[in-house]
């Protein structure tokens, strides 16, 4: 990351690809106490750059160590880093590490936003904790202008960068290498700062749920359809008065449940329910009682486990990348998905780990409303007040069929358990 305080570095941070995110601030406040007034960051005061130097040294430390011994992925190493000469410290050492080096420049000279950002978010940064506000947001613009005065743009043509300027009114990007980097490009050329909600419910109760079945493509029950008329209420009064897109899948569940919903509405194939393959259409005691390995399996390892000729989380999750990427450019949207995909994007917007994130729980006839702020997501749940049958299956304590390699009694020696191994799993990092 690149550019003066109060950017949105942090902000562009904790979005997109599985990351780890190494802050130096974060640092500078463990090494040096948070209370810190603007002179501390006087490009001429020896020792508060002596004490930011150390921090830095420590951050990057810490992201190699994570590199190296944690099989890190993409590691963003958020700070101003708005010098020529920080910026080749930081090139040069990471690529003596073989770590492939991509700037993002946050540009913004929209005095009215950077004040704006320094109300919403850096009083109440432990830097201002018990501050008196003016005196906290004059301190604040004093240390922009300390930093202004050594702030040198990236002009480096030999490194990879994407400058942001003015939130999204233009871009400039340099040199970008590979699938990942271009990826990044994507998504930050959708990232937005306007408000907006994003709303997510699973279809009304169906027969199949009504059934305990896995998958299909069955109606609604009739209380399921009750819910479908019911939500245009629900949701109108929370909108108050704008407009929004429905998003469904192609099922005919999320399909009927949008049915009155007086707003446009796309149905997309990305939004189908996680593909259950040989088990579609059966129980869960009769997966268990049909595939009793694969059930154990599937216990053992809900994420990456994949359904024989189906899908496992992780590719789910792969799937609705597009989806996330698209939900990045949009203003007021209702999903209207299914458990595993309302898990999945509940998960990613609350960052909820690969081990958590399927075993989310999502009612039915429930609408959840999320507000994303800079750093976090606020959440609301409506819950209707219609019954529903409760599909969540909580994680055994016990398994039921050990998936050990098991000792034959007897025989002295080990056989290999005679469960398959797993399919192979797509190649998502893994969460940091
Ligand atoms: P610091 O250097 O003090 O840590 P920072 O650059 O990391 O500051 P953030 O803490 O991320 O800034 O500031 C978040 C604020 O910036 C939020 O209010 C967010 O809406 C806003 N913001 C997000 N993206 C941008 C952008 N591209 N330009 C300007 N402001 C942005
Ligand atoms: O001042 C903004 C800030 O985020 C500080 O909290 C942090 O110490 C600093 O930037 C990190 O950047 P630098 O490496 O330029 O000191």
């Amino acid at each position: 990351m690149v550019g003066l305080p109060a950017r949105g570095k942090t902000y562009i941070s904790q979005k997109g690809i599985k990351t780890k995110v190494f802050n130096v601030g974060n640092c500078r406040r463990e090494l040096c106490g948070a209370q810190q007034d603007n002179t501390f960051f006087d490009p001429n005061n020896p020792c508060g750059q002596k004490q930011r130097k150390e921090a830095a040294d420590l951050t990057l430390q810490d992201m190699l160590t994570w590199y190296s011994e944690q099989d890190g992925v993409v590691g963003i190493y958020d700070a101003t880093n708005s010098t020529v000469q920080r910026r080749q410290w930081l090139h040069e050492t990471l690529t003596q590490h073989d770590i492939q080096v991509f700037f993002i420049e946050s540009i913004c000279d929209d005095e009215k936003l950077v004040a704006a950002n320094i109300r919403d978010v850096k009083l109440s940064s432990p830097d201002y904790k018990d501050m008196d506000p003016e005196t906290a947001v004059s301190d604040f613009e004093a240390r922009i202008a300390q930093y202004q005065s050594q702030y040198e743009t990236i002009v480096e043509q030999d490194y990879s960068y994407i400058k942001l300027i003015n939130v999204g009114s233009q871009f400039i990007v340099n040199m970008v290498k590979g699938y990942l980097e271009s990826r990044i490009v994507y998504y930050l050329m959708n990232l937005h700062i306007r408000g907006r909600k994003i709303y997510m419910s699973r279809h009304g109760e169906s027969m199949y749920n009504l059934d305990g079945k896995l998958g299909g493509d069955s109606d609604l029950s009739p209380r399921g359809r009750l819910y479908a008329q019911m939500l245009p209420g629900i949701i109108k009064e929370k909108l108050d008065g704008k407009e929004m897109v429905v998003w469904t899948s192609t099922l005919k569940r999320t399909i009927q449940t949008s049915e009155h919903l007086p707003y446009s509405k796309l149905h997309r194939k990305a939004l189908d329910e996680l593909d259950a393959g040989v088990c579609d259409g059966l129980t869960y005691e009769q997966v268990e009682e049909k595939y009793p390995e694969d059930f154990a399996r599937r216990d053992e390892d809900k994420f990456n486990y994949r359904y024989r000729g189906g899908e496992s989380y992780r590719d789910v999750v792969h799937r609705l990348e597009p989806i996330i990427m698209d939900l990045e450019r949009q203003e007021d949207v209702l999903i209207i998905g299914h458990q595993a995909i309302i898990r999945c994007l509940y998960g990613f917007f609350m960052n909820y780990n690969q081990d958590e994130l399927p075993y989310i729980k999502i009612p039915l006839h429930t609408l959840i409303e999320l507000t994303p702020k800079a750093y976090s997501c606020e959440e609301k749940f409506y819950k209707a007040d219609i019954p529903a049958v409760d599909t969540h299956r909580e994680k055994p304590k016990q398994p039921r069929h050990p998936l050990t390699t098991q000792a034959i009694p007897g025989s002295g020696g080990e056989v290999p358990s005679p469960i398959a191994p797993s399919s192979p799993s797509i190649n998502v990092p893994s969460s940091s």
